[in-house]
């Protein structure tokens, strides 16, 4: 079985290598531009490692040869990122996924899994969200995933396996610029954890259950329709600031200010198509990893 991650020098495609790299009969490539991506070098040797942006139609066509599932991960992951620059997220996220699935289709892949987010959803009227919710994004990133996701239903209706996951927010060991590794950072120097907002309770989900999550959607059987993967439980990011600052023996103080008009304040994924359909089943305390992370 040939296996290419795009944006497996990434946090969660990191994570995912080195499961794939731990399958007997897995060959792994990745390709990806190291736009936000650490190095070739913090990929698991040997994985053959490809410098290519997916916004190259033509050298995305040359890595897609012989391959038979494509983990889809290349993007720009990060919402105020995307909010910045809307035309790198357009390109990459929007035209690369064409790319990626014209490329795919082509070269005959069996199967694309492609990370979508609950960005998706914009600010969902009530909480969990199921995955009929409407698709209402409020910001850059959200739109390019929607469009993804079009996508990837397009391509499916042509005859390729596309396996859509709506991610809640991850983490893990190896991430940098997102509120769990901001507020550890923050911690460890004493220095102020700032909260946007008050009322803003998003789903906190551990690395290993997405990459449980991928590998079930790239080789079980095929999933029709987008699937949510959360913890389906909600932490208000004060309580996530109070317990990093608790856990990691910190002086810092909690500052509250005002929210960012462009985030998403509130998500809880409804997980119980995850439940059935991919195993999901996480803990009762959400940040129930916190401690493992903080203490590594
Ligand atoms: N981390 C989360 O909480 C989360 C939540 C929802 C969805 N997702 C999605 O999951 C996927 C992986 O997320 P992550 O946290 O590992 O993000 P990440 O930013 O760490 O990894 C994305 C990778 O894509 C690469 N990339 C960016 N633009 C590229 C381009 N034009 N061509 C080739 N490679 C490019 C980056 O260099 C990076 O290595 C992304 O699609 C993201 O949108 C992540």
């Amino acid at each position: 079985m040939r296996v290419l991650v795009t944006g497996g020098a990434g946090f969660i495609g990191g994570h995912l290598v080195r499961r794939l790299t731990s399958l007997t009969g897995c060959e792994t490539a990745v390709i990806d531009n190291l736009h936000r991506g650490y190095s070739r070098h913090s990929l698991p040797t040997p994985v053959p490692f490809h410098k290519i942006d997916i916004r190259d139609a033509a050298a995305v066509e040359n890595a897609m040869h012989g391959q038979d599932v494509v983990f889809h991960l290349a993007a720009q992951s990060n919402v105020m990122g995307a909010v910045a620059d809307a035309g790198y997220a357009f390109t990459t996220n929007v035209v690369g996924t064409y790319n990626v699935l014209q490329a795919a289709a082509r070269a005959n892949v069996k199967r694309v899994v492609f990370t979508s987010s609950r960005e998706a959803y914009g600010d969902p009227k009530t909480l969990p969200v199921p995955e009929t919710a409407p698709m209402q994004p409020k910001n850059a990133y959200g739109a390019s995933k929607v469009a993804g996701e079009v996508y990837c239903r397009l391509a499916a209706h042509q005859g390729l396996e596309t396996v859509v996951l709506r991610l809640a927010n991850v983490y893990g060991p190896g991430d940098r610029d997102r509120v769990i590794p901001l507020f550890a950072t923050a911690a460890a120097a004493n220095a102020p954890l700032t909260v946007y907002g008050t009322q803003k309770i998003l789903d906190f989900v551990w690395i290993d259950t997405i990459v449980d999550a991928l590998i079930k959607a790239g080789f079980d059987r095929y999933i029709r329709g987008p699937v949510n993967v959360g913890s389906g439980k909600g932490a208000t990011i004060a309580e996530l600031a109070h317990r990093v600052v608790s856990l990691t023996r910190s002086s810092s103080e909690v500052r509250i200010v005002e929210e960012r008009a462009q985030e998403v304040g509130r998500f809880v994924a409804d997980i119980r198509r995850g439940k059935k359909l991919l195993g999901l089943s996480e803990p009762a305390d959400p940040l129930w990893a916190l401690p493992r992370l903080l203490e590594a």
